[in-house]
């Protein structure tokens, strides 16, 4: 599996704090079965986005992996006023492995209305969206119809591995499975903080997929789509049919 969100890299941000905790995390993924995962410190108000920072401590952390897992770059990105205008300037400077694909975080207080537009410079400029974790914002749990339309021109969407399995509540899981059953939904990510309480494991979500969507879906979503957004390749939407295991039918993005 392919982790396109997580904050593993240490005193970066509220994730790791030491090159021993970075490292547990790195372990703890690769041992539940992720083979590649992409470093996302937040770019926000509370913490700044230093490249230099980052490609210093990735630098680090694949000597000391060595080849146990695959690190990438990237950026858990608020959208933010200031934020946009300096991806519109630097396109490359916030995406997964500096390819095409950019998570967009929207803040829990208020949801831009020309966000359409928004996406629309950010796609103009190369960047396609992936909106983080859209079931644990409530405010965006309002919203499906505009989520729909958002990836209708071409947005994608993050779900977070946790909220699959319960452990951001019932209302995120419940809408995580709208998500779903709408075919909303591009990408699985751990979002890993930490090994306790925010852990970078996929293998629970990828386990929930497979018995409630089946395992075409649980391999789209947690290996094809972010294998592709590493490589900075499209998405192309595809009807598999039948899902054996489920008997459904099931059109999703690969
Ligand atoms: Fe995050």
């Amino acid at each position: 599996m392919i982790d396109i969100h997580s904050h593993f890299l240490f005193g970066l941000d509220d994730g790791a704090r030491t090159i021993e905790e970075s490292l547990a995390m790195l372990h703890m993924a690769a041992e539940r079965g992720t083979t590649a995962i992409v470093a996302t410190p937040h770019a926000d108000l509370e913490y700044h986005y230093d490249p230099a920072a980052i490609a210093e401590r990735l630098g680090k952390l694949k000597e000391a992996v060595n080849g146990a897992i695959e690190l990438h770059s990237g950026c858990d990105f608020h959208l933010s006023y200031e934020n946009i205008q300096d991806a519109l300037e630097n396109p490359r400077k916030y995406t997964i492995n500096k390819k095409n694909y950019l998570l967009v975080e929207f803040s829990d207080l208020l949801i831009f209305r020309n966000t359409q537009e928004i996406f629309a410079h950010l796609a103009a400029a190369g960047m396609t969206p992936v909106i983080t974790h859209p079931e644990r914002n409530a405010l965006l749990r309002q919203r499906i119809d505009e989520i729909e339309a958002w990836v209708g021109s071409g947005a994608t969407v993050q779900v977070t591995a946790q909220s699959l399995t319960g452990g951001f509540g019932r209302r995120a899981q419940e809408f995580s499975r709208q998500l779903l059953d709408r075919n909303l939904v591009h990408f699985i990510a751990s979002d890993g903080h930490d090994c306790e309480h925010r852990p970078p494991r996929m293998d629970l979500a990828h386990a929930w997929l497979t018995e409630n969507y089946g395992e075409s879906v649980a391999k789209a979503l947690c290996v094809i789509n972010p294998g592709a957004a590493v490589a900075g390749e499209p998405l192309e939407p595809v009807i598999l049919g039948v899902d054996r295991s489920t008997r459904r039918w099931y059109q999703f993005w690969r």
